[in-house]
C-alpha cells in the first residue's frame, strides 16, 4: 500500500463524510461525491466541526475535495468506497458505473450494513478488485471496520484494504464468508431478536432489557468477548446453561411481529417520540449526547 493513496468515498451522508475524514487524517487526497448537491456541499464544514470538536488537526480538511461528478471523483482513485443509500440495487447501478471510470488496479469497496457483498458487486467485470468494508457508526471513533471477500475477491485486495485501514488507525478484521450481517450486525442482531421478544413476552419492560444489559456484561463486554468470557467460565459450565436456556430463547426466523406491529402503529423510535420506549426531545439529546462522550473517552483511553 502506498504511504499516501487516492481515496473517493461515494456518499457524503453519516458515514461517506466520516470515512472521508478518517482516510484524510491519515495523510492520504479524498475525493468526496454525492448526488445530493446539499449533502456533498456540506461535507467539508462537517467534517471541519468534527476535527475540532476531537481536537484532530483541522488541516486533515484540506485534503478533501468535493467533487459534483462521480467519474471526475474516482477517475484517479487507487480505492473508492461507497456509503449510500442501504439499497442493492442503487448500489449495484452504482458499482457498474464506478468501474467504466477506474484504472483496472483500483479496489472497490461497499459499506454497506447487511447486503451481502456477492450481491452487490454480481454485475462487474472484474469482481476480485471487489470487496465490503463496514463500518460503524461514528467511523472516526468507532475503531473495528469488517472487510469483507467474496468468492472472487482476490487476496492482493483484502490484503491492501486491511493494511489501508490499520494505518489509518482503525482495527479492520477479515471476514472470510460474505454471509448477510458479517459478523458484527449479526452479533448484534441476535442479541436484539431476544431483547425484543423478552419485552413481547411480558418476561420485563423494554427499560429493564436495556438497565440490564448496560449494568451486567454490557461492562464487561468491551474487554471480554463472549468466546473469552465461555472459556474464562469453562467450556463445560458453558454446554450446561446451554442445555438449559437455548431451548427455551426466541430463535423464530423473521422479524418479531411485537416489532412490526410498533412500526405499522408508527411508533419508529426517536422520529416519531415513541418506539419501544417513549423519548422527549430532551431524553433523545441526552442519550445521544451520552453515547458521544462515551465512545470519545474510550477512544481517548486507546490511546
Ligand atoms: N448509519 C450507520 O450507523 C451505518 C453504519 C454502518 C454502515 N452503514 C451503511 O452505510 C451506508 C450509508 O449510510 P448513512 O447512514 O451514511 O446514510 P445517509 O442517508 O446519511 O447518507 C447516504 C448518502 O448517499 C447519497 N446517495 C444516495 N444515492 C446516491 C448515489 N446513487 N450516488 C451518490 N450519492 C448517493 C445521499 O444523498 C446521502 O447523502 C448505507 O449502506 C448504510 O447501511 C450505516
Amino acid at each position: 500500500m502506498a504511504a499516501k493513496a487516492r481515496i473517493a468515498v461515494i456518499g457524503a451522508g453519516l458515514m461517506g463524510h466520516g470515512i472521508a475524514q478518517v482516510f484524510a487524517l491519515a495523510d492520504h487526497d479524498v475525493t468526496i461525491h454525492d448526488q445530493l448537491a446539499a449533502n456533498l456541499d456540506s461535507a467539508k464544514t462537517r467534517i471541519l466541526a468534527n476535527l475540532k470538536d476531537l481536537g484532530d488537526d483541522q488541516s486533515a480538511v484540506e485534503r478533501v475535495r468535493q467533487v459534483p461528478l462521480l467519474a471526475d471523483a474516482v477517475r484517479d482513485a487507487d480505492y473508492v468506497v461507497e456509503a449510500v443509500l442501504e439499497d442493492l440495487s442503487v448500489k449495484q447501478k452504482l458499482f457498474v458505473e464506478i468501474e467504466r471510470h477506474v484504472g483496472g488496479e483500483t479496489i472497490l469497496a461497499s459499506n454497506t450494513s447487511v447486503i451481502p457483498i456477492t450481491r452487490i458487486m454480481e454485475g462487474l467485470r472484474d469482481r476480485s478488485r471487489a470487496l465490503g468494508t463496514h463500518w460503524w457508526n461514528p467511523p472516526f471513533l468507532v475503531p473495528l471496520v469488517e472487510v469483507i471477500g467474496t468468492q472472487w475477491t482476490s487476496q492482493r485486495a483484502v490484503e491492501w484494504t486491511i493494511a489501508l485501514h490499520k494505518a489509518a488507525g482503525k482495527m479492520p478484521v477479515h471476514v472470510k464468508r460474505d454471509v448477510p450481517g458479517f459478523v458484527g450486525n449479526r452479533l448484534q442482531h441476535a442479541l436484539w431478536r431476544e431483547a425484543i421478544s423478552l419485552v413481547e413476552r411480558g418476561i420485563c419492560d423494554a427499560g429493564t432489557v436495556d438497565t440490564v444489559i448496560k449494568a451486567s456484561f454490557g461492562r464487561r463486554l468491551a474487554v471480554l468477548g463472549p468466546l473469552e468470557n465461555a472459556d474464562l467460565v469453562g467450556t463445560d459450565l458453558t454446554l450446561a446453561i446451554h442445555q438449559t436456556v437455548l431451548p427455551d430463547i426466541e430463535h423464530r426466523g423473521g422479524p418479531s411481529p411485537y416489532l412490526e406491529a410498533l412500526v405499522a402503529q408508527k411508533k419508529l423510535g426517536f422520529k416519531s417520540g415513541e418506539g419501544f420506549r417513549k423519548w422527549s426531545a430532551d431524553q433523545q439529546a441526552a442519550l445521544r449526547s451520552q453515547v458521544l462522550q462515551h465512545l470519545k473517552k474510550a477512544r481517548a483511553s486507546d490511546g
